[in-house]
């Protein structure tokens, strides 16, 4: 069994507290995860670019207690007590708690902070449940005799984020990232995302994302809602194997550089996705009528000047607008004079591709 793997090891240390820090990015689908069975395993395989500016900054400070019978941590976000963020983690720590046995041995003080405002409408849960499961494999380090190998300690931090978040796995590494089983890619696992394999042509190389916030309310669906869609969804079968499908295709265009062949994958799996939320029951559409005016801006872009343009979304209105570097100062200039009317305070968030998580020094 893969979880057995990330079973801890006898501790050789007692360590009575400590501070440790991480920096996690968020990340962009490009084939999407949208459907999961028990235990946070996915119903398809999901391909992401990691960011590099969307990040969460985590520090978690830890000292022995008493009891051992319960978990007892506290959540600031931004310096402020939050209780409500307290019930997720509290399901996460109990998911892996096996995997984590000093986790009922210590109180947490957890600190977070995200470089995009929470009320963005981005959704932190990917680089947040990274950034903590990073600071809590540092934790183990310090409970080993000699400090786990790179790829094992991002293997399990990954494993463990994806049981507080199922996205949040493709944020331990970059600059793309495979999760879940799929043929043809090698490594690649329900349990753990692991970076891209094969070649990547140069075109993809820094590609630029610049989120569109449409809409900065809460989520209208929670992403377990949703994912729950897709049981008993008359479509889904076909979906989960349409995304084996269209990360095979995207296997080829990584390779050849095909900008055309990457957008047409790219911008379907981000329509289908909200097909399938419009054709699930209960139904939803997740789109704002801005969110309709920028796919229809773009695609005129497009048409008028053979941009390499295109857009994705996740399970709500922003958009992220993806883009080649070498086109990075014209589309800049298109999306501030064509877009940003369309978003929220005319807010968006420049970003790019990115390499992964960072421990930070404290
Ligand atoms: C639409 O990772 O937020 O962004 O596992 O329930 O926490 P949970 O879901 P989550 O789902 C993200 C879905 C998506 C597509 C994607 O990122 O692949």
């Amino acid at each position: 069994m893969t979880e057995n793997r990330f079973r801890a090891a006898a501790y050789s240390k007692t360590v009575s507290s400590g501070r440790v820090s991480w920096s996690a990015p968020s990340n962009i689908a490009l084939v999407k995860y949208w459907g999961k069975k028990a235990d946070q395993i996915p119903q398809n395989p999901s391909i992401s670019f990691t960011l590099n500016e969307c990040k969460t900054i985590t520090t978690v400070s830890f000292s022995k207690k008493e009891s051992e019978h319960e978990f007892s941590f506290d959540l600031y976000l931004d310096g402020e007590k939050k209780v409500d963020f307290k019930p997720k983690i509290h399901t996460f720590f109990k998911r892996i708690a096996q995997y984590l046995p000093f986790l009922k041995t210590y109180h947490f003080k957890i600190e977070t902070s995200n470089t995009f405002p929470h009320s963005s409408g981005i959704a932190s849960s990917a680089s947040g449940m990274s950034a903590l499961a990073l600071c809590l494999m540092s934790i183990e380090n310090l409970h080993l005799e000699s400090e786990m190998a790179e790829a094992d300690f991002n293997k399990k931090a990954s494993f463990l984020a994806r049981l507080g978040s199922g996205s949040a796995c493709r944020s331990i590494e970059g600059d793309l990232v495979v999760w879940g089983d799929h043929k043809e890619v090698t490594g690649s696992s329900d349990h753990y995302g692991v970076r891209y394999p094969f070649t990547v042509h140069d075109n993809f190389k820094a590609y630029q994302d610049v989120i569109l916030l449409v809409d900065k309310g809460e989520k209208q669906v929670s992403s377990t809602v949703g994912h729950n869609l897709m049981h008993n969804h008359p479509y889904s079968q076909q979906r989960f194997e349409q995304a084996h499908s269209n990360l095979s295709e995207l296997i080829k265009v990584f390779e050849s550089g095909d900008l055309d062949a990457f957008i047409g994958i790219v911008e379907s799996e981000a329509l289908t996705l909200h097909a399938m939320m419009m054709t699930s029951m209960p139904y939803f559409i997740l789109m704002k009528p801005n969110t309709l005016n920028i796919i229809n801006a773009i695609w005129k872009y497009r048409q008028d000047t053979g941009s390499k343009v295109c857009f994705t979304l996740d399970a709500g209105a922003n958009v992220h607008v993806l883009f080649p570097k070498k086109e990075s100062d014209s589309v800049l200039v298109f999306i501030k004079k064509e877009l940003a009317s369309f978003c929220q305070d005319e807010n968006y968030i420049i970003d790019h591709v990115g390499f992964g998580a960072n421990k930070n020094d404290i």
